[in-house]
């Protein structure tokens, strides 16, 4: 045994959920051989124990089957830091980030890729929550397969769903189907702050939130009832998309909410068959979006048709099919958006204390603002404080 043949054997060890080899992925460190002897450190990125396992049992299998008798692997896994530095109104404290998925768009995927980055957060070892917080259209029920299943009630509080190792919570799961309501500005601060305070969310690491489309009431309400760790913004790469897109980009700022980065949706096209990549609605537009906003696209997602079934059937991709190019994706912009959390609170963490209204409680500030004759454009702000302007 030597050095080399130990790197070559470990370079057949694949990461779980990835096509490369932890060899490539630098995680193999500290190779110590004592002839047929080999012990071995694995770096890896995930605290999953099972990430831990498989790599183990798989390690340890291909070196002995090289000649090795007595093998020992050392995982160095990451601590996960447990608690959040950020400051303000947090109706839900016992949540320590809160994500919030946007998009300038309707139909663009913010709610496929909230659900497929909760489950990839929760694939890493991190406790998770998703909030679908689109009530004029939830989907995540039918996304997450759990269309049509009524939570428990204890006392005043709702116990949250479970699926795929996520809790969740949606306006969908709580009326009856098909139904709809006509929500006014007061009211969806109302449905929002329940949706924090009113639900027995567990000691979560994060909540990803799936919010309806555009830069309204339901954004400004989130935001100034917890502090939002950071945001992500899904786009599709049309130029008409980008434009809708940069608005909400622009609502992170305004609201002083750190962007974790761009989902860049239905880039390209997959096809089932021969696996070849076609571009469909021209890709790589979106990256001047992301330089002028100082953040980075974390992933581009193709469209493939194992997404739409998935969503369609409740069998998120993540889940379902983690070996395909679209979970890969997905995976690995989770781990991005928790680099960035990690990187947000360990600088101190947010704050929502410059977005409170300066109207009475329960008024949303936005919503006063629409009712004066003002235009918006003609004003940058509406003067109360809001910061949705
Ligand atoms: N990359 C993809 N490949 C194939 N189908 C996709 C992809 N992304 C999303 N879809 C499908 O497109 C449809 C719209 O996606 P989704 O509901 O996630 O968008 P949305 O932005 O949340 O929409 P809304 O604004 O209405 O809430 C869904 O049927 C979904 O399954
Ligand atoms: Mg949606």
């Amino acid at each position: 045994m030597t050095e080399q043949i130990v790197k070559d054997v470990l370079s057949k060890v694949t990461y779980p959920g990835f096509s490369k080899d932890i060899v490539s992925f630098g995680f193999v460190k500290n190779i110590k051989i004592d002839g047929t002897k080999v012990s071995v450190d694995v770096e890896v990125t995930s605290a999953a124990p099972e990430v831990a396992e498989e790599i183990t049992v798989n390690a340890t299998g291909e070196l002995k089957a090289a000649g090795a008798s007595d093998v020992t692997i050392t995982i160095k896994a990451p601590v996960i830091p447990r608690e959040t530095s950020s400051k303000g109104k947090n109706m839900a404290p016992h949540v320590k980030n809160f994500l919030m998925v946007s998009s300038g768009k309707g139909g663009v995927g913010k709610s496929t890729t909230s659900v497929n980055i909760a489950i990839a957060l929760a694939k890493q070892g991190l406790k998770v929550g998703l909030l679908d917080a689109d009530i004029y259209g939830p989907n995540i029920p039918r996304m997450m397969g759990l269309a049509g299943v009524k939570p428990q009630i204890e006392g005043q509080k709702v116990i949250p769903l479970q699926a795929y190792g996520v809790e969740m919570m949606s306006m969908g799961s709580l009326m009856d189907e098909g139904s709809a309501l006509i929500w006014r500005g007061a009211m969806i601060m109302k449905a929002i702050e329940q949706f924090l305070r009113d639900i027995l969310w567990s000691e979560l690491d994060c909540l990803v939130i799936d919010m309806p489309p555009g830069t309204g009431d339901a954004q400004l309400s989130l935001a100034q009832s917890v502090p939002v760790t950071a945001g992500i913004t899904v786009t599709t790469p049309q130029m008409v998309s980008l434009d809708d897109s940069r608005r909400s980009l622009d609502m992170f700022k305004k609201l002083n909410i750190p962007v974790a980065g761009i989902v860049e949706n239905m880039s390209g096209f997959i096809a089932p068959d021969t696996g070849v990549e076609y571009d469909i609605f021209g890709k790589g537009t979106t990256q001047p979006m992301a330089d002028e906003f100082n953040t980075k696209i974390i992933a581009e997602i193709p469209i493939e048709p194992s997404i739409r079934t998935g969503g369609d059937e409740g069998k998120p991709i993540v889940f379902a099919k983690p070996d395909s190019e679209s979970a890969k994706r997905f995976m690995a912009a989770a781990a991005s958006i928790w680099a960035k959390i990690e990187e947000i609170n360990a600088a101190g963490g947010v704050s929502n204390e410059s977005v409170q209204p300066n109207t009475p409680p329960g008024v949303s500030a936005c919503s006063t603002a629409a009712a004066a004759p003002k235009a918006p454009e003609a004003d940058a702000s509406c003067g109360t404080g809001c910061g949705c302007h």
